[in-house]
């Protein structure tokens, strides 16, 4: 029977989960179904997962297990960092950026909207990289209670945020800082004993984990209230029945991510290299958005390309490669329903650029060369059509 190719490269939407992480989690959801705030022998047992879970975590970070709270995913951790800073901690006033996700700039559009608090975006250079003179000179300017929230690495154009600087640049004008970290952890080794950051947002499923369970990390004393109110579940900062079994899956894939992270890096990274070499070499006047091509300050995970066609030509791409049976992105796959474009690319992109179609393409150590080279001889194909 004829089967079509598929080629999945579009990790940075989602994942794809581990064999091992959906056993386990097969074996709490049939063994270990107390709920985690009954006091008996059943309920107890999926406590101890739980806290087990978390120790797993803070161990990563470096963090206090006190820290962690675990949520529906990166965009609950952000809506509760962000909400809170405002309604709890008196910031009047957040410093983000245009190339940030959706779950932080919507957010602050909203605080904006009902708290009338003050919002400015940092600049940005030619490859969307923060502007961290920009940035001091920003948080000097005002003594008003300020909050910062950048992303460690974003998730359309992969630039990798130098969150040291930024941090340290927060501690020494006293604002607070808010790191999306949903595309780094997992990814990259992060100890958040070494950095100043104040809350972090994580999502299980851009680590081959389960979908609509992740996590934040809040710093001890911060003062942040819950977002969700009820029972008193996760220490009283995120009301309602923990999900066990999602729990139980960051955990363990978390557990591999890192067990695993030299490895699967060195092999990612030689899949990047390889896709930019051979894009270079057969589509003439193909163009890497955003910092990709500088393997220090972005991440290995991703490259975004603007290809060199027309328009209305760009019009069919997406659908012509998805025939062929390749799934990538355009932007980021929340917008990919919209025809707005991408809020990150227009950031930054020149007006020339932004008529050319262009593309993100992720990578998980799942995929191999073979596939990278298939979906350049479709891309050249098209564009020589
Ligand atoms: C940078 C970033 N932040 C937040 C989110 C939202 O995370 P979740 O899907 O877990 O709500 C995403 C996922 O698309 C992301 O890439």
């Amino acid at each position: 029977m004829w089967s079509m190719k598929k080629v999945y490269l579009d990790s940075a939407a989602t994942t794809q989960m581990r064999d091992e992480v959906i056993e386990k989690m097969i074996s709490v959801m049939k063994e270990t179904y107390g709920n985690p705030s009954s006091i008996h022998a059943f309920g107890r047992s999926s406590k101890s997962l739980i806290e087990n879970a978390r120790k797993t975590v803070a161990g990563y970070l470096k963090v206090s297990a006190s820290e962690i709270i675990f949520t529906s995913g990166g965009t609950e951790a952000d809506n509760l960092a962000l909400n809170s800073s405002v309604r709890d901690l008196g910031v009047k006033r957040i410093i983000t950026s245009r190339i940030e996700h959706h779950a932080v700039l919507y957010t602050v559009d909203q605080l904006k909207q009902c708290f009338n608090i003050e919002v400015e975006y940092v600049d940005l250079k030619e490859t969307g990289q923060v502007d961290i003179e920009h940035l001091k000179a920003l948080l000097e300017e005002s003594n008003t209670k300020t909050l910062v929230s950048l992303m460690h690495v974003n998730n359309e154009i992969g630039n990798v945020l130098d969150i040291n600087a930024v941090g340290n640049l927060c501690k020494e004008n006293k604002a607070l800082f808010h790191c999306d970290m949903v595309q780094s952890i997992g990814h990259f080794n992060v100890d958040l004993s070494a950095v100043p950051v104040d809350f972090t947002a994580v999502s299980a499923h851009k680590f081959h984990g389960p979908k609509g369970v992740g996590f934040a990390y809040i710093r001890k004393n911060s003062g942040l209230r819950p977002l969700i109110f009820g029972g008193e579940q996760e220490r009283g900062q995120r009301a309602g029945t923990e999900s066990v079994h999602n729990i139980v899956g960051l955990e363990e894939a978390l557990k591999i991510a890192y067990a695993n992270l030299k490895e699967e890096k060195e092999y990612v990274t030689a899949l990047k290299a390889h896709f930019i070499e051979t894009l270079k070499k057969e589509i003439p006047g193909v163009k890497f958005n955003g910092d990709c091509l500088n393997a220090e300050t972005s991440t290995y995970t991703l490259i975004n390309v603007c290809l060199p066609v027309s328009s209305e030509k760009a019009l069919m791409l997406l659908f012509q490669l998805d025939l062929k049976g390749i799934a990538c992105s355009k932007g980021s796959a929340c917008q990919s329903g919209s025809d707005k474009g991408s809020h990150v690319l227009n950031a930054f992109l020149s007006q020339e650029d932004l008529q050319k179609p262009s593309l993100r393409f992720s990578f998980s150590h799942y995929n191999t060369k073979e596939e990278i080279n298939y979906v350049v001889s479709v891309l050249k194909d098209f564009v020589e059509s």
